[in-house]
């Protein structure tokens, strides 16, 4: 059957896509809208055209699969052109997400209306593109250029009631939104023969207040990193102000060009992909169904418990939150209010609202208080002993069937099943910190893990905001077994003679929010100087610097200093001092290291880490690595990631690296992985490893 139809009510002619899952502008769904208007327009009968979509939703935006094909015709500014010109008023019926191409096509009309829950926007700035069907030059016609801007720059999703205020939307209709639009396309046949088009309609874009504008695109590109779409999306809308819209057309059509075939938008669009493939589990097929989770306990009110014990009572999840003692339980909860507090005066949330939520947190002192729980998350410090007891009561005191989770970093969660007489009940659930805010949620699938706990995970990971990836057991799991790998080589680098702050400046420079040095220092260095105690390992440059007292921030200086209250960290001779000692003591004699040296050292190995963990099916594919990067430690975007980036890199020149970087160092472990060698070897890159759905 064809993805685009018509049918006549009366008067009103609609053209129906149907197209699912998102009405997405494929090829056939242009070339279908353009016949179906020919068409209508052709019956001398039609009076008004409304454009409406079968399914969730109003079309979703352009097909994304088709970009970097050959474009074929008719292209959507074509379509878009025709439902313009037309001689009847053409309608848009908005439901569900109109975004993009969708809402160009929209823009195209001469109406639109939407149902109440409609939402809309121009989202192509995150898959590192503009609007390339004219949406940066009517939108501004439409909302005007202020507004217009902080759509487009931040691709969020807007209100249909928003839509209405700005004169975007005619109307919101009472039921369906083709029934409203019939019925909104009915009244105006009877009511005037003039239809608006956004092409002639200068109105808001004229005697603009340009102090204004150039003070809200200043504020719109401030938080926009390193990314060049939001730049030229903002130089876009620029034109609208005073280019012709045909001149214009060209220009955003040209800027489009270039941004598609550019890296960012492909890493960008490789992560949109790979955000939907994460939920592809092997032996988590759709039969298997996600347990419903209303109550949740979370043990140990500290700085990881107090953040999960928030993300689940922002969800609307009531939590039972258990700590060993009354006094830590009012600490934890004092901490999370303030944090409340402080989130409310930043969103405008009220005092009731804070209030609200935090009456979804009950404190309790005693395990026994997870009795009830249809999910338990456990946060208690990090000692497998500990750990073991506390799964040993939990299994003793949890209702059968519930979910048991721990936060664990490191430890096995198979020892920690082990010890309960429902091991396939146990999954690790390894949030980041601080956990209220970071997106990761690591998915640690035990070897006794059941699916249908792994589903359930899963599907209360996506329920409180956050971005679940599963992964397998092993020291570390994927995110912080590649990261130890890159703290192994900032000391080294430190040894052989570079200084804190020129390693973090290249690794700022490549785009991460923080270098390893101002990263540790905000985290906490006595946390890392325990670890390597119990393992009986010495790491001399920064357990020297954690027995000089310095633990980071908390004391106001770690590899750097602080001025009290200040988070800005400064140089320090006295750490330059230590380092220069430390290598000294070592008998290494310094030298001159250069950027592409630290930058190679910095995330070559993590790479080569990243293949290991393929190679054991720690990941079940390299996409979900690199999600795990993006949202748990702000790898940056628009490099899609450790493993599309090493592609964009080259195996070879990657692999050739680090066979010099282990020569040199005599660590053997820098060698390449059995699976980057074979990769690089053949050619090929982590992309060509099958990324079948599952
Ligand atoms: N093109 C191709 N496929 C798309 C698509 C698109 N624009 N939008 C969604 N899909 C696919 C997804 O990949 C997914 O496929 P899968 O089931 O095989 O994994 C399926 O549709 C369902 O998508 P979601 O899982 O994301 O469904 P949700 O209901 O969670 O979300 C949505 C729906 C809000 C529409 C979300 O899919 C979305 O944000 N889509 C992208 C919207 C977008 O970026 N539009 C702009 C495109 S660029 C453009 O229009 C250029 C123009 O200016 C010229
Ligand atoms: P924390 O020291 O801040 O908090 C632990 C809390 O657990 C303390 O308040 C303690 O009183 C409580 N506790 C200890 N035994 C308990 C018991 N038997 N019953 C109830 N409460 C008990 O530790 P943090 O940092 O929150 O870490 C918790 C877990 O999360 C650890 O396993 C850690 O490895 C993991 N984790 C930590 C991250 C971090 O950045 N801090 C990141 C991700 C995971």
């Amino acid at each position: 059957m064809s993805v685009v139809t018509s049918e006549r009510h009366g008067a009103v002619a609609v053209i129906v896509i149907n197209s699912p899952p998102v009405n997405a502008l494929s090829h056939a769904v242009r070339s279908g809208i353009a016949e179906q208007l020919a068409k209508v327009l052709a019956d001398r009968e039609t009076k008004a055209v409304v454009l409406h979509c079968e399914g969730r939703t109003f079309v979703a935006g352009a097909d994304i699969t088709e970009f970097g094909k050959p474009p074929q015709s008719p292209g959507l500014s074509d379509v878009i052109a025709a439902l313009e010109k037309s001689p009847v008023p053409t309608i848009a019926a908005l439901h569900g997400t109109t975004l993009g191409g969708g809402l160009e096509l929209a823009l195209g009309c001469h109406y639109r209306v939407a149902t109440a829950d409609a939402k809309w926007g121009l989202p192509e700035v995150k898959l590192g593109l503009l609007p390339g069907a004219g949406g940066t030059q009517r939108l501004p016609r439409a909302i005007g250029p202020i507004a217009a801007l902080k759509v487009i720059v931040s691709g969020a999703h807007m209100p249909a009631s928003l839509g209405l205020k700005e004169g975007l939307i005619a109307e919101i209709v009472p039921r369906d939104a083709k029934s409203g639009a019939i019925d909104f396309a009915e009244r105006l046949i009877t009511k005037t023969a003039n239809h608006p088009s956004l092409r002639d309609d200068l109105r808001k874009v004229t005697g603009v207040d340009m102090a204004a504008y150039q003070a809200a695109r200043a504020e719109v590109l401030s938080k926009t990193r390193g990314l060049e779409a939001p730049v030229v999306c903002a130089e876009a809308v620029d034109l609208s102000l005073n280019t012709p819209l045909d001149a214009a057309l060209k220009k955003e059509r040209e800027f489009f060009m270039r941004l598609v075939a550019g890296d960012q938008s492909k890493a960008q669009r490789h992560l949109f992909f790979a955000e939907r493939e994460i939920a592809r589990v092997p032996g988590v097929g759709p039969d298997v169904k996600p347990k419903k989770i209303t109550s949740a306990a979370i043990l140990g009110a500290g700085t990881m418990g107090g953040g999960i014990a928030m993300s689940f009572a922002s969800a609307g999840i009531p939590v039972t939150l258990i700590e060993q003692s009354k006094e830590n339980l009012d600490r934890g909860l004092a901490i999370i209010r303030k944090n409340y507090e402080a989130s409310a005066r930043r969103t405008g949330m009220s005092a009731e609202q804070v209030d609200a939520i935090m009456a979804r947190i009950t404190p309790k002192v005693g395990l026994e208080h997870a009795k009830d729980a249809d999910i338990v998350v456990e946060a208690v410090f990090e000692e497998m002993g500990l750990k073991k007891t506390v799964f040993t009561t939990l299994d003793a005191v949890c209702k059968p069937g519930a979910v048991l989770a721990s936060n664990t970093s490191y430890l096995s969660i198979d020892q920690i099943a082990a010890v309960t007489k429902r091991p396939g009940d146990v999954v690790g659930m390894h949030f980041f910190s601080p956990a209220n805010v970071m997106k990761l949620l690591e998915i640690v699938r035990g070897k006794e893990t059941k699916p249908e706990i792994l589903a359930t995970a899963m599907a209360v990971g996506k329920a409180i905001n956050k971005v679940p990836v599963v992964v397998g057991n092993c020291d570390g799991f994927v995110g912080n077994r590649m990261l130890s790998q890159r703290s192994k080589q900032s000391e080294a680098l430190l040894r052989e003679g570079a200084l804190p702050h020129e390693v973090d400046a290249v690794v700022t420079k490549f785009g991460f929010p923080m270098g390893p040095f101002a990263m540790g220092d905000l985290a906490g260095l006595d946390v890392g100087m325990r670890s390597r105690k119990d393992r009986g390992v010495r790491a001399e440059i920064a357990d020297s610097i954690c027995e000089a007292g310095r633990f980071g921030q908390k004391t106001n200086k770690g590899y750097y200093r602080y001025e009290p209250g200040s988070r800005t960290p400064q140089r320090d001779p006295e750490v330059e001092h230590i380092i220069i000692q430390a290598s000294k003591t070592l008998g290494i004699t310094r030298r001159p290291i250069s950027d592409d040296e630290i930058l190679g050292r910095m995330i070559y190995p993590m790479i080569n880490e990243g293949a290991r963990i393929l190679e054991e099916g720690i990941a079940v594919r390299p996409s979900d690595i690199d999600i795990v990067w993006i949202n748990g430690y702000g790898f940056p975007i628009g490099k899609g990631g450790p493993m599309h980036w090493a592609d964009s890199v080259g195996l070879a020149k990657i692999a050739a690296a680090l066979k010099d970087y282990a020569k040199a160092s005599g660590d053997a472990t820098l060698e390449p992985a059995p699976l980057l060698a074979k990769l690089a070897g053949e050619g090929k890159g982590f992309a060509s490893l099958a990324q079948s759905k599952v």
